[in-house]
């Protein structure tokens, strides 16, 4: 059952039963105060019946009250009345005074009906001949000083007929505007529904057309209320998984062509090594083996990042911590990368400024972490030259590595510690840039961290760039 018809159901659950229970309440109310009214009309009759009796004891039966006792009759619930002396005896009456019989219970016609009678005089009901007669006598003292009682005989079926329409007229109002009420309440509810449930029905829609790849697909974002908000949270979720998707996809391209490249080079070397040997020409096989050899080594260092990204993101990547000295592993770093910078006419120098003192990290990390950025300023310099600058401050001890090479856009800095971030990674980008992973720097960054140190850097376009890497001093 859709959510929908389901809301339907349980609104017009809880309709009819509050509607049912306000009935029962009113019907309850309204019954009691007519049968209190009843009450107190029958009790006004056995009152004034009383006087008469009075009035009339030892009369003469000309005398006004007689007349007046007549006018009782004219009631209709009044089946008879009557006055007794003393001894009983009957001195007026309309017609023949029936004694009182064994009291039976009241028969209602509703069940919630409940009779109490008035507190005053004597209240019994009697059966005759099928009829059900509501008996009342009361006692009091006539003119003469001798005691009178007064008797009323009431149809218990006409007073509760009378009962009965009363109630049924002033009800009748009532559950018209109940019943009004309710159809304004299925209104309501369809109306609520609808606006409930129909966007949910689109939120569905939605996540159904972007479980299905249309990552493009967005909802309209119409109110300000919760579903708005749902409806720009979906939005923002839908652009994340653009972007993770995008991502996936440059990332696969970029993998694949730097997979590529050093296999493509490997295979051509082997052919050629191949066609060498049948040509018997030996002397040129070392040439392609160390081609071979060349490839291969940077096919392995782009594995070993994956690895290693791998490892920092399932929190497997362990320092191990050592006394080092960081002037040593600068040194170590500069002299790899000498035959690199000669090859490319740069001149690489180290700057120590003071006594380094030694300090504590991992040394493979701290060197790779150094071997990136010197590596880096080398590879993305084209003339000039790349410092290596060693100081310690209090508190710290930093590497800085001066280049006059390419520079880095302003904008584009933010992005440069993400992983797989290569500035102008395409075609059109610095060719250094195609020969990298985009891992070193997101490397790096992370081990500095794990040192509780940091890297910072300074770089305008076309002017070079200067990283410093802080280590915190012991
Ligand atoms: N000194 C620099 N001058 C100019 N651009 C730089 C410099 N250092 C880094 N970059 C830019 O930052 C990008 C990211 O550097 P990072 O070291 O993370 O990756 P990479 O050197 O391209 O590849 P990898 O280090 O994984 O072999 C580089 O591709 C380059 O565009
Ligand atoms: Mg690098």
């Amino acid at each position: 059952m859709s959510i929908r018809n389901k809301l339907i159901l349980l609104i017009l659950v809880l309709l009819t039963a509050i509607s049912a229970v306000t009935g029962i309440l009113f019907l309850h109310s309204e019954w009691s105060s007519i049968s209190a009214n009843s009450q107190r009309k029958n009790l006004q009759i056995l009152l004034a019946l009383a006087e008469v009796c009075k009035e009339t004891h030892g009369s003469p039966k000309n005398s006004p009250a007689y007349t007046y006792f007549q006018t009782f009759l004219k009631t209709p619930e009044i089946i008879g009345v009557s006055c007794t002396d003393s001894s009983g005896r009957v001195f007026i009456s309309d017609r023949y005074y029936r004694p009182f019989s064994s009291p039976s219970p009241f028969r209602l016609p509703l069940f919630f009906k409940t009779f109490s009678p008035p507190v005053t005089g004597v209240w019994e009901t009697q059966q005759d001949n099928g009829v059900e007669i509501l008996k009342a006598s009361l006692s009091a003292v006539s003119n003469k000083g001798r005691q009178v009682t007064a008797h009323v005989d009431f149809s218990l079926q006409l007073i509760n007929q009378e009962m009965d329409s009363s109630l049924r007229q002033s009800s009748a109002g009532f559950f018209i505007i109940l019943s009004l009420a309710f159809a304004i309440g299925c209104i309501g509810t369809l109306i609520i529904t609808r606006v409930i449930a129909g966007p949910m029905q689109t939120m569905a829609e939605a996540a159904r057309m972007i479980g299905s790849g249309h990552l493009d697909h967005r909802i309209p974002v119409t109110s300000r209320d919760e579903m708005g908000m749902l409806a720009a949270e979906f939005n923002e979720m839908a652009n994340r998984l653009k972007e993770l998707d995008d991502m996936k996809s440059d990332f696969i391209s970029s993998i694949t062509h730097d997979l590529r490249s050093p296999v493509t080079g490997i295979e051509l070397c082997s052919d050629l090594i191949k066609e060498l040997a049948e040509k018997r020409e030996y002397t040129r096989i070392p040439e392609q083996l160390f081609s071979i050899n060349e490839h291969s080594q940077r096919l392995n260092r782009f594995i070993d990042s994956l690895l290693e990204v791998s490892k920092i993101e399932s929190g497997k990547l362990e320092l191990d911590i050592k006394t080092i000295n960081l002037e040593e592993l600068a040194d170590r770093a500069v002299r790899s990368f000498r035959p690199y910078a000669a090859q490319k006419n740069l001149t690489i120098e180290l700057i120590v400024g003071q006594e380094i003192p030694e300090t504590r990290g991992d040394p493979d990390r701290l060197y790779q972490v150094l071997s990136n950025i010197i590596g880096n300023a080398v590879k993305f310099t084209n003339a000039g030259s790349v410092c290596v600058f060693i100081e310690a401050a209090p508190g710290w001890q930093q590497v800085r590595v001066r280049d006059t090479g390419v520079g880095i856009p302003e904008y584009e800095i933010k992005n440069l510690f993400s992983k797989f971030y290569r500035i102008n990674s395409g075609r059109r980008g610095h060719p250094a840039s195609r020969q990298g992973t985009g891992l070193g720097l997101f490397i790096s960054k992370f081990i500095m961290e794990q040192h509780c140190g940091r890297i910072e850097l300074e770089s305008s376009p076309g002017k070079g760039s200067v990283f410093t890497v802080f280590l915190p001093a012991l």
